[in-house]
């Protein structure tokens, strides 16, 4: 079967997508040990495969060239600049790797007994021991798998204190209209009803409407800071005061820790729950969907409804406590991504304290460098000094009717990728731009001029930007279905697609 790609250089090619040729083999797979007369005592009838079963067959070099080639049809941290705002993709150290792969971390099995694992289990004690501190929170949970997860598992320990207190009635969860879809969602996913708050002119939370909606039926308030748009919330201390005099808590989206490391902490802000994500400000790799890791920090009067078990220390040795009578329960299986948490505690065991500030004084450095060359020639419309990203809009580009995807496409023909568009959706045609503090000024400064040029060819030659990428295997696929019913398997290629209803040609 062959499917149609077009190559990096422009023009149509055949690829053969399907490798598999009978007789060929890659691998070579020892002896049975067991004589064939045995085998049916062995595997039940019942169990036994009726046919072979189907797999490719490849030779070795034809099966590395396959995927490789594919790889290199994406773009990653490893090949491209990546200012995806919001995302922080900064560069992954690969130090990181070689510590997570030792034998002593990889070859662990998760039903090890606590005396086996005394170093694995001193490493998630000590992770959540500098979270803890660099947070102004008093304990860690490292259990959810992602910033979402770890939202979940901030509105479970929301529910359960007001419970414990009397004050289940509180149903309300605030967002600010800036905020990450997955605040509300994760809200509305546990049960809450979600109300909004606007952002005022300054694009920082509304003060007057936040007072206006503060009342004990809300249960907490969700908040990022820096907020999307890459500002500060200077009037967190007022927030907070509004939001506790009604009892009710404050939740922290870390997302945006990355502008703050060494700088404020959440805690010291008035901020009850805290996730963070490992895979932004941590720099471990974000992968499709996981896996991630989104460890979830509280106060003191919440820590009795932290999900079982925690990791503490009894003496000198370490274990795993499960007796927490008001716990939420389990939020994921054994303790979190062991391998992803190893990542994330080397690389704050690298560069300590003072690393870590200069990480986010660079990533807002860097920030400011950008957005000072490029609002010069786009339009920003909050455009003061940002943290770690900043949003431009491109709605001055109406009348060409280049929109905010066709420039994130346009960069793809440059080697760039896209910047996050059409979010916070307080900015129309949002292009949100978040430059991390791994990239040199030689690289900023390329994306600076093939940012002007793209703005350049929206004014003049809009269909080239409208048509783009011009350059690369895929154009504009149908991301809600990608997402929705992705095709996962070569399998899927093959005749017609039962969602997408494209035919392989098509894809
Ligand atoms: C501000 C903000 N909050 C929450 C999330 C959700 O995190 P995750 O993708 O780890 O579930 C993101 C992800 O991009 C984010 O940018």
């Amino acid at each position: 079967m062959t499917v149609a790609f077009r190559t990096i250089a422009g023009g149509e090619s055949k690829l053969l997508f399907e490798k598999s040729q009978s007789g060929k083999e890659g691998v070579f797979l020892p002896q049975r040990k067991f004589p064939e007369k045995n085998f049916s005592e062995l595997v039940p009838t019942s169990l036994q495969r009726k046919e072979p079963a189907e797999l490719p067959e490849v030779t070795e070099p034809e099966l590395v060239r396959h995927f490789v080639n594919l790889s290199q049809k994406n773009f990653s941290v490893d090949t491209h600049f990546y200012p995806l705002g919001s995302c922080t993709m900064k560069y992954n150290p690969k130090v990181h790797e070689d510590i997570a792969s030792l034998a002593g971390f990889a070859s662990l099995h998760p039903y090890q007994p606590e005396d086996q694992i005394q170093g694995m289990l001193q490493i998630f004690y000590e992770l959540g021991r500098a979270l803890s501190e660099l947070t102004g929170m008093d304990e860690f949970t490292l259990q959810p798998a992602a910033g979402a997860h770890g939202e979940l598992c901030g509105m479970m320990l929301t529910r359960a204190y007001h419970e414990s207190r009397g004050e289940g009635k509180r149903h309300l969860v605030l967002v600010p209209d800036s905020s990450h879809g997955t605040n509300p969602a994760s809200a509305a996913q546990y049960g809450y009803q979600v109300v909004q708050i606007p952002s005022d002119a300054r694009g920082r939370v509304d003060l007057k409407a936040l007072g206006e909606t503060m009342t004990d039926q809300v249960a907490c308030l969700m908040l990022t800071n820096p907020n999307t748009l890459g500002l500060f919330e200077n009037d967190i201390l007022k927030i907070r005061q509004v939001v506790h005099k009604k009892g009710a808590l404050l939740y922290y989206d870390g997302a945006n820790l990355n502008a703050l490391l060494g700088a404020v902490r959440p805690g010291d802000m008035g901020f009850d729950i805290v996730h963070l994500n490992l895979h932004k400000t941590f720099t471990t790799p974000h992968g499709g969907g996981g896996p991630g890791a989104g460890p979830v920090g509280v106060k003191k009067m919440l820590a009795p409804f932290l999900p079982l078990p925690l990791v503490v220390k009894k003496g000198d040795r370490f274990g795993f406590d499960y007796d927490r009578p008001k716990s939420i329960g389990k939020l994921r299986s054994f303790y979190g991504n062991a391998g992803i948490l190893i990542r994330a505690y080397v690389y704050i065991r690298m560069l300590g304290l003072e690393g870590l500030k200069r990480v986010s004084h660079d990533a807002v450095l860097s920030a400011n460098y950008l957005r000072k060359k490029l609002s010069a020639a786009y339009f920003n419309p909050h455009n003061e000094f940002c943290m770690h990203e900043f949003v431009l809009s491109v709605n001055n580009l109406e009348s060409k009717q280049v929109h905010a995807a066709d420039i994130g496409k346009r960069l793809l023909d440059y080697g760039i990728h896209a910047p996050t568009v059409h979010f916070p959706l307080v900015v129309e045609e949002a292009l949100m731009i978040e430059p991390t503090e791994t990239e040199s000024k030689e690289t900023l400064d390329a994306f600076v001029e093939v940012m002007l040029k793209i703005l350049n060819e929206a004014q003049e030659a809009p269909e080239l930007v409208r048509s783009a990428p011009h350059t690369m295997p895929i154009g504009r696929p149908d991301e809600v279905q990608a997402a929705r019913k992705p095709i996962l398997s070569f399998r899927d290629l093959r005749g017609d697609h039962p969602t997408t209803g494209l035919s392989a040609e098509g894809r």
